[in-house]
């Protein structure tokens, strides 16, 4: 998460999920973000105002009438040195009042002086979230162009009972911070990535695969949400987490399809590569497959000493979709090479029709398989070749994005 030189505005209301955001400010404050904290006074039951101070480093305004600062007024002050301003918990009093611009306090009062980005994270008992009034306001609010609004997660709740009225996890709240703060450069583009490794089958209990994590094609599928574009992810088998924000009425989120052998992987690129802007094949597909998948374990016989496969060539999904680019698709291929890197991968640029390609060497410390960081190089159809230091896969994702994808 890349939240450098951010200005933060945590609003804690009075509910029982106020206990989590000081884990909330940790995470934004090692995101980058700078953190100033606005709390109603019930708020301050759950969790203290020495505990916000101490890690959000500054004051906590919560009084309206005690100035932290005598020159000037915080709800005035604070919404103007905010970036975003985030709201959570959210509980039903503090949602319906934002909505019907009552202001009566210092969270309420710096909200309805906010004009920037604002995300809202309710939680509250299931009856109170259904309540007709508290859907009204969530209605009302999600439609204000400068509000994120979360919908509340069905679990265990405070009281007892279990229902829809718990507020989403703090990374979801962060990540959505960083969704709303980043600028929409990707909005309306289908974007097809494949990502991770493929595994071929050999026997009911063995298969052949490689070492691809997809971390590389996760950080690509999750850079590209963030810039708005609807993202259809089709992975081969990975311990990865695939970016997800449920929203109020809509679940911002990457399409899943979860792949296995080589040939899944074409079969689901195939149905959707027609109606995708811009493709980019991350994944480490399979280059051969067994002939014939055994349908009984293959037994080792009594002093065998060797073992000869019976390999057949897969599809080559870049080349197969390659041939079928339209002018107006881009396709980004990966070249991962051991040697004569650049000679290989302007070769596979040019045979498979791609518009890009992103070249890592496995001879680069830090780059490649399994690594949270890697190191590329990206060569453009045209001629272009722009070289990239060692960093971590989300900048690399974010240097991909906007030097491939953006005009
Ligand atoms: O030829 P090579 O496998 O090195 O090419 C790498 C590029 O081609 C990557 O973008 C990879 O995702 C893609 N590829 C593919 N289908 C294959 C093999 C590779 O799409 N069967």
């Amino acid at each position: 998460m890349h939240l450098a030189g951010k200005h933060i505005l945590v609003g804690i209301s009075g509910g029982i999920a106020a206990y989590k955001i000081p884990e909330l400010i940790r995470l934004l404050k090692k995101a980058g973000a700078e953190v100033k904290v606005t709390t109603t006074k019930n708020a301050l039951q759950f969790v203290t105002n020495l505990t916000l101070q101490t890690l959000s480093g500054y004051p906590v305004y919560s009084d309206v009438f005690a100035s932290i600062n005598e020159h000037s007024t915080e709800h005035i002050s604070l919404p103007d040195w905010a970036d975003l301003m985030v709201i959570a918990p959210a509980t039903a009093n503090v949602i319906n009042k934002m909505a019907h611009g009552i202001a009566d306090d210092a969270l309420t009062t710096t909200f309805c002086a906010m004009r920037k980005p604002v995300v809202i994270a309710p939680a509250m008992n299931d009856k109170m979230y259904l309540s007709p009034a508290t859907q009204a306001s969530l209605r009302t609010l999600s439609e204000w162009e400068n509000i994120t609004l979360l919908d509340c997660a069905s679990g265990e709740l405070a009281c007892g009972t279990t229902g829809r009225g718990r507020m989403q996890e703090v990374n979801i709240i962060a990540e959505t911070i960083e969704y709303a703060l980043t600028e929409k450069k990707l909005q309306n583009k289908q974007i097809l990535i494949t990502a991770g490794p493929t595994q071929e089958q050999l026997d009911p209990v063995r298969y052949i695969s490689n070492y691809s994590t997809g971390k590389m094609g996760y950080a690509l599928a999750r850079a590209c949400l963030m810039q708005g574009a609807d993202v259809s992810l089709v992975s081969g088998p990975t311990n990865l987490q695939v970016l997800s924000m449920p929203l109020f009425l809509q679940e911002k989120q990457v399409h899943l399809y979860n792949v296995c052998s080589a040939q899944e992987m074409y079969l689901s690129c195939e149905t959707i590569f027609p109606k995708a802007d811009i493709t980019i094949l991350c994944a480490a597909v399979a280059d051969f497959t067994p002939t014939n998948i055994a349908d009984k374990k293959i037994k080792k016989e009594s002093g065998q000493t060797e073992m000869t496969l019976s390999l057949s060539t897969t599809i080559d999904i870049a080349a197969t979709l390659g041939a079928k680019k339209r002018d107006n698709q881009i396709v980004v291929g990966f070249a991962l090479e051991t040697d004569h890197e650049k000679e290989h991968a302007l070769e596979k640029m040019q045979k498979k029709n791609l518009n890009f390609i992103v070249l890592n060497s496995l001879r680069d410390s830090g780059a490649g398989f399994g690594h949270d960081t890697n190191k590329v190089t990206i060569l453009s159809n045209d001629g272009e070749e722009k070289n990239f230091p060692l960093m971590s896969k989300e900048e690399v994702a974010q240097i991909i994005v906007s030097h491939t994808l953006l005009p």
